[in-house]
């Protein structure tokens, strides 16, 4: 016997179905509410709303656990690549031997991107944060592939989903080279999918790259790391513009846009900028604390909080080790780590953050790696949308493929002036 559940609205009494998902989660079915009742819900912040029901990522914010496609995170990050990972949120299944080949190759092979694209990086400023120049070149990329923007035909979205996967490492060094003043990198086949981003990001035309195996390792655990979230903003974002038909290209422009918010994913960035500020001020941590509990002060900890998890973020968890590995090998002493682990513990322990249930989140480690393997701090929010390009195209297909779909309107309560006369302007 199915669950419902009753409201009674304005004396009369209503019952909604219940859905239950694979793993016990429940949610009252409104989709008929307005046409029953004439009544909305309202959720600012979609606190307590589903937009869809979805298979690929599974979250649980009260025991910090997560895993794409079933398999834990933990697990994946130490056995597989991101490569894999992508291909295993993308397509729901861990690739054989056959299809990681054929992936590689496709991927491989669609690195390289239009010479005429290069110009787009003639007409931007030194300065431009590469955040924009990765939204505009990522729409800007489907008018060189006019070929395949039906999101109906499964042949046009897979060679899609092959060319943003392989360019967007590409686009990102651009970006990157452009800050710098240095030439462009030309992919290289030979390197893997992380290598070939790194080579393409720090290589110079002058000598020979080399590669550090202990950079390859850290960068591809991290981007697994970020690879989805389930409905998180941007992939929400990613999800809505979708749904209006909008293709794959135009539908993933707007999640990076998304992204490049710092209370999402630009809060690696704002971290590092954060530390820097406290190291400035002499690493007064009690100070910047007091600061962030101050209701009278708008500065936040970034790195802390999260809408889902309420205990910790696995993510967090794993990149504080990772954080410490990679200083240690690359011999990196980094004042802003010690200034992070105070944050950390001061944190934890005091009340305002404990009855809040902030806790680190996936960014208040991230940008220390970063920082660490030479990435400048405008970078970091770009790593984020390479590692989370593979949820949001998993998202996206099975939005597009779902039945269910229809185009995202949300209704809202009107609160502004009843109705009123034009009033001519010499007697306002
Ligand atoms: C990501 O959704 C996802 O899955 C996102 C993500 C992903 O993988 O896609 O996990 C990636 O975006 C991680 C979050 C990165 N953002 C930051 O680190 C920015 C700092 N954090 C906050 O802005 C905040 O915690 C959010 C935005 C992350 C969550 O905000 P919520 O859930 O809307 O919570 P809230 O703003 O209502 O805060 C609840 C209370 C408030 O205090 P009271 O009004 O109840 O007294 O906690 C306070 C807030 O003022 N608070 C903080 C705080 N975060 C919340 N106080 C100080 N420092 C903070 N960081």
């Amino acid at each position: 016997m199915s669950e419902t559940a009753k409201i009674i609205i304005n004396g009369k009494e209503y019952e909604l179905p219940v859905i239950t998902g694979s793993e016990g989660e429940q949610a009252i079915d409104i989709a008929q509410l307005r046409a029953l009742t004439g009544v909305i819900t309202l959720d600012n912040g979609f606190t307590s709303t589903g937009s869809c029901q979805s298979a690929i990522t599974f979250l649980d914010g009260e025991k910090g656990i997560l895993r794409y496609r079933g398999y834990r995170i933990e697990e994946l990050c130490q056995k597989s690549s991101f490569l894999e990972v992508a291909y295993l949120l993308i397509h729901g299944e861990l690739p054989n031997a056959a299809q990681e080949a054929e992936w590689e190759h496709h991927i491989t092979h669609h690195s390289m991107i239009k010479e005429d694209i290069k110009r787009y990086w003639d007409a931007w400023p030194q300065t431009a944060h590469p955040m924009a120049l990765l939204s505009s070149v990522t729409s800007a990329l489907s008018t060189f592939y006019e070929d395949s923007h039906n999101v109906y035909d499964p042949r046009q979205v897979e060679i899609s989903i092959h060319r943003l996967i392989a360019k967007m490492p590409t686009v990102a060094a651009y970006a990157y080279k452009k800050s710098q003043g240095q030439p462009y990198m030309y992919p290289i086949n030979r390197y893997n999918y992380i290598e070939r981003f790194l080579y393409m990001m720090f290589a110079l035309p002058v000598e020979e790259y080399k590669m550090n195996p202990v950079l390859v390792k850290a960068l591809n655990q991290i981007l697994i790391l970020h690879a989805d979230h389930e409905q998180n903003c941007s992939t929400s974002t990613v999800r809505l513009v979708g749904s209006s038909h909008a293709n794959l290209f135009a539908s993933i422009a707007a999640g990076v846009t998304a992204l490049w918010g710092p209370l999402h994913g630009g809060a690696n960035q704002a971290v590092l900028e954060m530390l820097d500020k406290i190291h400035a001020d002499g690493g007064n941590v009690d100070k910047w604390v007091a600061k962030a509990k101050d209701k009278d002060d708008n500065f936040k900890l970034m790195g802390f909080g999260h809408r889902v998890y309420k205990n910790f973020d696995p993510r967090a968890l794993i990149l504080k080790e990772t954080a410490d590995e990679v200083l240690a090998t690359l011999g990196v002493v980094d004042p802003r780590l010690e200034i992070a682990r105070k944050l950390e513990e001061i944190a934890l322990s005091d009340p305002y953050f404990i009855e809040r249930k902030l806790y680190p989140n996936v960014d208040f480690y991230s940008g220390i790696i970063y920082k660490a393997m030479g990435f400048p701090t405008k970078m970091f929010t770009v790593l984020f949308a390479l590692g989370r390009l593979p949820g949001w195209i998993a998202q996206w297909k099975e939005m597009i493929e779902s039945k269910e779909t229809k185009i995202g309107r949300p209704r809202q309560i009107y609160t502004g002036a009843t109705e009123r006369p034009w009033v001519p302007v010499n007697k306002r």
